[in-house]
């Protein structure tokens, strides 16, 4: 048990047929009760950051938690960068330690998005870092989508994708948007199961927090290894905070507020695990 790769950890779930819990950290209180809650059910974790929260925290003070956590609190724990566009930030999370990054180049062409990609790849891999890309977009930020056919990640282009680009794990644009929490999204089951005939590699699904927790099964089924849940945790640690912060008195110690918070993440991604290891 110990700080990990993405690519570690995804094998243990390839081979073990189970989904690894990617969980975005919003701060840096939330992340102890995060990793607390992994170790409880057993399971490695995935602790991801966006770009702008690990600059806003500092990288190398998420991959201190998380490497001392890793090690006394014997648990797989994956660092990873969320949605890095920009090479400059991913060069600067591996500087600082994280173990894993993400490339997104899905908004690039797709000729620009194979490049780039190879590039981080390279760049990662020869210093022992997993790297995730993406094809297809993943929508989202507001509720009431539609799902445009061009979200979707067309099979063809994902295999190409691979030929070219080593990734370890690859994001799929299947029906998700990211900051889905007011309603749940139809996933287009026909298209999984056709990209996980066609790839060989894990595969991640994105905007987690909006797909229904009936589905789980069937994505781990179908080789979704990666499942990233962001919002969930977001709304639950500030709905938490409301609560605690307007009835309180200024003086009162902040951990009385802030420990029911991380309490709620704590639960979520307890329940969480256990579905994704179909406990
Ligand atoms: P949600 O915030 O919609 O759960 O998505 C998380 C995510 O995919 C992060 O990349």
């Amino acid at each position: 048990m110990a700080y990990k790769t993405l690519k570690e950890v995804l094998k243990d779930a390839e081979d073990n047929n189970f989904t690894v819990g990617a969980f975005n950290a919003h701060n840096l209180e939330m992340v102890p009760a995060m990793i607390e809650a992994a170790h409880e059910e057993g399971a490695p974790v995935v602790i991801q950051t966006s770009v702008a929260t690990a600059r806003y925290v500092g990288m190398s003070n998420f991959v201190a938690v998380c490497k001392s956590m890793a090690t006394n609190e014997a648990v797989d724990v994956v660092l990873h960068l969320d949605h890095a566009r920009d090479i400059k930030d991913i060069e600067d999370a591996i500087a600082a330690g994280y173990s894993s990054v993400m490339f997104d180049g899905s908004l690039l062409s797709f000729k620009e998005n194979i490049e780039k990609t190879k590039r981080v790849v390279d760049f990662a891999h020869a210093r022992g870092v997993s790297v995730e890309g993406e094809i297809g977009t993943i929508g989202g930020t507001e509720e009431g989508f539609t799902v445009k056919e061009g979200n979707y990640t067309r099979p063809e282009d994902a295999v190409k994708f691979l030929q070219e680009c080593d990734v370890d794990a690859l994001a799929v644009g299947v029906g998700t948007h990211h900051g889905q929490f007011q309603s749940k999204t139809k996933l287009n089951f026909p298209l999984i199961e056709e990209l996980h005939k066609k790839l060989n590699r894990p595969m991640v699904i994105h905007g987690g927090t909006g797909v229904k927790e009936e589905d789980y099964h069937r994505l781990t089924e179908n080789g979704i290894r990666k499942f990233n849940v962001g919002t969930e945790i977001l709304v639950a640690w500030t709905k938490k905070a409301k609560e605690m912060f307007g009835e309180t008195e200024v003086n009162n110690s902040l951990r009385n507020n802030i420990i029911p918070c991380n309490d709620e993440v704590n639960k979520i991604i307890k329940h969480k695990i256990e579905l994704f290891m179909n406990k």
